[in-house]
């Protein structure tokens, strides 16, 4: 397996600073990922996740320090040498983002657009092989039998696998993923990241993906990298991390006491902690009753 010392990582952020006027959403992060790891970026609400994910496809440029991208330094590309790196790199969403009035055969086309310039009108607008590669990951997320269906009307779960079939059509070398499930499911969250995992392995892609869900990037990961403000303050692989460690990890992505209480709030909601075991660990949950369904 590929380690993060590895000596050609695809993905390099070094002391990456990025301030929006007086916010500091990064600072100074650090972060290399090899070739066909899979990655996991944990922390907070505000903690800086899609900020870092946004560095590496050039959506946001840093304020200082370096991101280097499959051989790259991002912020330096502009035009046709961003739109090729783009095209390089996957990237799916917490809320699908799909066209709700299109057919899914033709959501999953739009992920071929970078190729053939410009939006198409309907199927007819598409290469043939094309419609064949794209009903082919259609095949493989398990919704051949919907691809001439309005994706509006599939379940959360179906879409967010319709979205990764679009992403497939760039033949992406490096997959982010954005909290693909937090508005899923458990059940559709363990099929959707089995997917996403199991795809990674077939085709060697790269994963970067920011998640929620402790227990589940634990089982997930190769490794966990935990934001705090912005700054990288855990960078652990998962194979010797234990559940009972879990409480550890998160409570290291909290400083204030509001954090704390977050963290307890979502230890709890998830059955990793009960109020008890929670003020036990200093992740003392305020009084009153449970936060739920914020992230669910
Ligand atoms: N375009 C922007 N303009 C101003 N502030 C921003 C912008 N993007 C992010 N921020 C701020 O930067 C910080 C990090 O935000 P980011 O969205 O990266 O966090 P996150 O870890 O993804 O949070 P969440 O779990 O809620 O998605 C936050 O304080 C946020 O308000
Ligand atoms: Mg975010």
């Amino acid at each position: 397996m590929s380690t993060p010392d590895s000596p050609d990582p695809v993905i390099r952020l070094a002391g990456v600073t990025k301030r929006f006027g007086t916010t500091t959403a990064l600072k100074g992060a650090d972060l290399e990922v090899a070739r066909g790891e899979i990655v996991v970026l944990l922390g907070l609400s505000g903690s800086g996740k899609s900020t870092l994910l946004r560095h590496l496809d050039g959506l946001e440029t840093p304020t200082s320090g370096a991101v280097e991208v499959l051989g790259s330094s991002v912020p330096a590309l502009k035009g046709k040498a961003l739109r090729a790196l783009r095209s390089r790199v996957g990237f799916i969403f917490q809320q699908f983002e799909l066209v709700p009035s299109l057919t899914v055969l033709e959501n999953v086309l739009t992920g071929s657009l970078s190729a053939v310039r410009g939006p198409r009108l309907g199927l007819w607008g598409y290469a043939k092989d094309a419609k064949l590669r794209a009903l082919g990951h259609l095949e493989r997320v398990g919704l051949l039998e919907r691809a001439y269906q309005r994706s509006d009307t599939l379940s959360g779960g179906q879409q967010q696998r319709v979205a990764i079939a679009r992403a497939l059509m760039q033949r992406p070398e490096i997959l982010l993923a954005d909290e693909p499930v937090a508005s899923l499911d458990p059940e559709s969250s363990d099929q959707v990241m089995a997917l996403i995992r199991e795809i990674a392995a077939d085709q060697g892609l790269t994963v970067v993906c920011s998640l929620h869900q402790v227990d589940l990037a634990i089982s997930w990961a190769d490794r966990i990298v935990g934001l705090r403000h912005g700054e990288v303050v855990l960078n652990t692989p998962t194979r010797d991390l234990s559940k009972a460690e879990v409480m550890e990890i998160y409570g290291r992505v909290a400083t204030t006491t509001a954090d704390l209480t977050a963290v307890a709030h979502e230890l709890i909601e998830q059955g990793i902690a009960t109020p008890a075991t929670a003020a036990s660990t200093g992740t003392a949950v305020a009084a009153g009753p449970v936060a739920t369904g914020a992230r669910a």
